[in-house]
């Protein structure tokens, strides 16, 4: 069996090094560099495991990345991974699954198989019938059912752990036209995870396509919702958010997961789904304003924990501020839709003096953002400080201890917007205020 991945993205390369590892796999991109990059051994992005998967795959001579989609030919099974970025409307740009599915077509037409293709670009509910499958018959003048199969294939990694949620994936949806499509899916993951395959639902195209909005809209509803708790939390002394999250989460039908109050939800997924999603509920007549809620509420997370700031330093005029943490989350390199960026911005709005440090992300955030002092490490960003703001919850932020702060900074005053620090101990000599946390006043 050999397959195909079209789109070298963090879903691309970690569907193709990790198919690699049993079947003769050729990755597809468009980027000269990051083809050529990736046949030398390198990553483009930060994930766990990603490298070494890459070079074991190159050496086996089962794996290899290339400019021309003509390779694809002899493939059985072709993932469809490029990006689906979004509009200003909210909607999604299709112009890469467009341009992938000519590519795949012209290959479909003269293939002498009858190859699968995997639709994994996140794409709203209608895509995969309205627009793939359409593409994919015109281009190899061949039928879906007869001369090749479709299935829409979501995947569900996360930035960070995109490797491992490959190998050991939550559930396997197979959203496909036909039982053909259907029979081709299911055969290609219980030879790739053999004895102990994951659960796999099969579905309409339609059904997975509303399995991956429905999934990254409700746990985008469960972080504001949380959010929202920890804006109440705050008003009654003594209480924690992570208490209340805790004490919900015993429940089964709750569930403890994506309880964790903080600066509101970022990255390349999250925010870009609910917002496709509300455009296509729309487009569909459908009234998606509770969705908008979410966003609106998340939005202004990021000026919530400015104003906790100011609550405890007053004006953050002329005040050197430390941030801890640039990126979306804790050990990722990804600052799309960080909502530390958003802080970021506010901050310098009011005339704050900025220092940030990130353990992964500073390099990139080096080339977007010039008005930050970037520090060479946690310890030398909160050096002098009047404040300090910890944006996500890395490892080297966590092993800072209160001694630190009050020897470190200036005024040790400390937002734990990720609540990463136990509030007793790091409010001995700290000025600390938490996320979620009511004043320690009435402890
Ligand atoms: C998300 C989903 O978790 C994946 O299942 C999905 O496959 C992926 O999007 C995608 O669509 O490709 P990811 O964007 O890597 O994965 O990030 P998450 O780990 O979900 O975190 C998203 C944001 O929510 C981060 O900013 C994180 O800090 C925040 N978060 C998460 C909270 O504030 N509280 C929580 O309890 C959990």
């Amino acid at each position: 069996m050999k397959i195909g991945v079209v789109g070298v993205g963090y879903v691309g390369l970690s569907t193709a090094v990790c198919f690699a590892m049993k079947f003769p796999t050729v990755a597809i991109d468009l980027e000269k560099a990051r083809v050529s990059a990736l046949n030398e051994g390198q990553v483009p992005i930060h994930e766990k495991g990603l490298e070494a998967l890459l070079v074991k795959g190159l050496s086996s001579k089962r794996l290899k990345f290339s400019l021309n989609p003509g390779e694809l030919i002899d493939a059985d099974a072709i993932f469809i991974a490029v990006g689906t970025p979004g509009n200003q409307d909210g909607s999604i740009d299709l112009s890469q699954v467009r341009a992938s599915c000519k590519d795949i077509g012209d290959v479909l037409k003269s293939s002498t198989k009858r190859p699968l293709v995997l639709m994994r670009s996140t794409v709203v509910p209608g895509t995969a019938r309205r627009v793939v499958k359409p593409l994919l018959e015109d281009g190899s003048t061949k039928k879906c059912g007869t001369g090749f199969g479709l299935c829409s294939n979501p995947e569900f990694l996360r930035e960070g752990q995109a490797i491992q949620d490959t190998l050991k994936p939550s559930r396997i949806i197979l959203g496909s036209f036909d039982d053909f499509s259907l029979r081709s899916a299911s055969s290609l993951y219980r030879t790739f995870y053999g004895k102990k395959p994951p659960p796999v639902l099969a579905t309409t195209p339609e059904g997975a396509e509303l399995i991956k909005y429905g999934s990254n809209s409700f746990l985008a509803t469960k972080i504001t919702f949380v959010n929202l708790l920890a804006r109440a939390c705050e008003l009654f002394p003594g209480t924690d958010v992570n208490d209340v999250a805790r004490g919900m989460g015993l429940d089964p039908r709750i569930g403890a997961q994506f309880l964790q109050a903080g600066p509101g939800f970022g990255g390349s997924c999250l925010p870009k789904d609910v917002r496709a999603f509300i455009k296509s509920l729309r487009d569909m007549g459908v009234d998606g304003s509770m969705l908008e809620s979410v966003l609106q509420i998340n939005e202004v997370q990021p000026e919530h924990v400015v104003a906790l700031a100011e609550a405890r330093s007053g004006t953050l005029l002329g005040k050197e501020v430390a941030v801890l943490g640039l990126a979306f989350k804790a050990e990722t390199d990804d600052l799309r839709e960080s909502r530390s960026i958003a802080l970021l911005e506010r901050l310098s709005q009011r005339g704050a003096s900025i220092r940030a440090y990130d353990p992964v992300a500073m390099e990139k955030a080096k080339t977007e953002l010039d008005y930050v002092v970037y520090s060479s490490s946690a310890k030398d960003c909160i050096k002098g400080a009047d404040l300090a703001i910890v944006m996500t919850g890395c490892r080297q932020f966590k092993s800072l201890k209160p001694s630190d702060f009050v020897r470190l900074m200036r005024s040790p005053v400390l937002i734990d917007a990720r609540r990463i620090y136990d509030p007793r101990a790091y409010s001995r000599g700290i000025n600390y205020v938490g996320v979620g946390l009511g004043e320690r006043a009435a402890l």
